[in-house]
């Protein structure tokens, strides 16, 4: 009896990194968020979790992809899968780039160095947002001092606003061509900032004001309180380094980001723009945030490397199309013209799969990192990270295909 009792009485083994620990029960991207729900400031969460007025195109996002079903095939040697791809002339070993998110370090201290850290790892390309939290220099030398693979150089990507000031931009460009970044993917959706009503309720600004509201949120989340006052400001860091910036622009002081992006960007932005990004960088351009078939041929018209199809996670345009819903249309329209990205709602390595079979050359996400950085820092988006990629892999195997690169719609069916 004693012998059985001690087959079934196992515990698991204390964890003392509470990093780790919290982590042992995470099984998908849902837990990551519960986690980072409870350990980050309600402000904060909603900053970060929440979209433009009903949410509605926040929610359709993610409910696209579950609109999609397999058609698996059975009996066929899955042994060994494959899940690298091609993207802009490069191979890398998961069709997956991390989105730019502007404020990253209000989630993780580390911010966008523990996000390109874990990119690198990963060997995946990650997007630096103008409104980041860390500077293009800092990003690439966190980037330079992972140790890479086979192809022996990093992916970071920058993503570029329009301020007003186009002398600013400039600047940015040529910082991130000076540090070796491989493409600037010029965000077109935010002509006007979304009304996102979470933060308006909450009164909300970047980095969070102290009143009362905030100072009870505070107390009741020690941890984050902690190391948000223990941690250097946290600044728009690449506004802050240049030279053209003045100290208000820089987000030492707490602003209100429709306000702040009202002012600062440019709503006059055209297609002319693409042509002035070519006169100043030598590398790819994507452009992110395109909504419709007639803007990705558009696209293609104006010789950019990639398109990101986007609706800015919901943050923007509510009722705008799930960006999975325009892969097939886009690519039946312009063929190979252009690298498609779907970015998005994609929370499981499934979506990548269903992104890859009807056309996309990638699946770009955001929140997923961001609640996997609340949640457990770094290590929590090394997690996301290997979950995305093993189910990629998982997803697969189960449907009877062995290379992602080579699948297509047969392998769908639309419920
Ligand atoms: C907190 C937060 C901040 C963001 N900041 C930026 C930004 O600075 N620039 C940008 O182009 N997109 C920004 N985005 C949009 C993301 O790049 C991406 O389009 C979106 O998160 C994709 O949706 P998903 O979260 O469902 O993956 C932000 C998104 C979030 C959630």
């Amino acid at each position: 009896m004693l012998e059985t009792l001690r087959s079934v009485l196992q515990f698991r083994r204390f964890e003392p990194d509470p990093q780790k620990r919290r982590l042992v029960s995470v099984a998908n991207v849902d837990d990551l968020r519960r986690i980072a729900e409870r350990r980050l400031p309600a402000g904060v969460f909603d900053y970060i979790d929440g979209g433009a007025q009903d949410e509605r195109t926040l929610a359709d996002n993610v409910a696209a992809y579950r609109r999609i079903g397999f058609e698996p095939r059975v009996l066929r040697d899955v042994s060994r899968v494959d899940t690298s791809v091609t993207l802009l002339g490069r191979p890398t070993p998961l069709p997956l780039v991390l989105a730019p998110t502007g404020f990253t370090r209000i989630a993780d201290p580390q911010g966008e160095l523990a996000v390109a850290r874990a990119c690198a790892r990963a060997g995946i390309p990650y997007v630096l947002s103008t409104m980041g939290t860390r500077s293009i220099e800092e990003l690439a030398a966190a980037s330079d001092a992972v140790p890479w693979g086979a192809e022996g150089d990093r992916r970071l990507w920058f993503q570029v606003y329009t301020w007003r000031d186009r002398g600013l931009v400039r600047e940015m460009v040529e910082r991130a061509a000076a540090a070796r970044y491989e493409a600037l993917v010029l965000t077109v959706d935010t002509a006007v900032l979304g009304r996102r009503e979470r933060d308006v309720r909450r009164g909300m600004t970047l980095p969070p004001k102290l009143g009362p509201g905030t100072v009870v949120d505070g107390i009741r989340h020690p941890g984050w309180t902690w190391q948000f006052l223990r941690n250097e400001p946290i600044v728009f860091a690449n506004v802050a380094t240049s030279r053209a910036a003045t100290s208000t622009e820089d987000g030492s002081r707490a602003v209100d980001l429709a306000e702040q992006i009202n002012r600062q960007f440019d709503p006059s932005l055209s297609w002319d723009e693409i042509a002035w990004l070519r006169s100043i960088w030598d590398g790819k351009i994507l452009i992110k945030g395109v909504q419709s078939v007639a803007d990705v041929r558009l696209a293609c018209e104006h010789a950019v490397d990639g398109v990101c199809l986007s609706n800015h996670g919901g943050r923007q345009l509510d009722d705008a199309p799930a960006p999975i819903d325009l892969v097939a249309p886009c690519r039946d329209a312009v063929g190979d013209g252009v690298e498609l990205i779907a970015d998005g709602g994609a929370r499981r390595g499934s979506d990548i799969v269903k992104a890859r079979a009807l056309g996309a050359d990638a699946v770009m996400t955001g929140r997923p990192y961001l609640y996997a950085l609340g949640a457990a820092g770094e290590r929590g988006v090394d997690w996301l990270l290997d979950f995305l990629a093993d189910g990629t892999r998982q997803t697969l195997a189960l449907c009877g295909a062995t290379e992602l690169r080579t699948i297509g719609r047969e392998l769908l069916r639309t419920r």
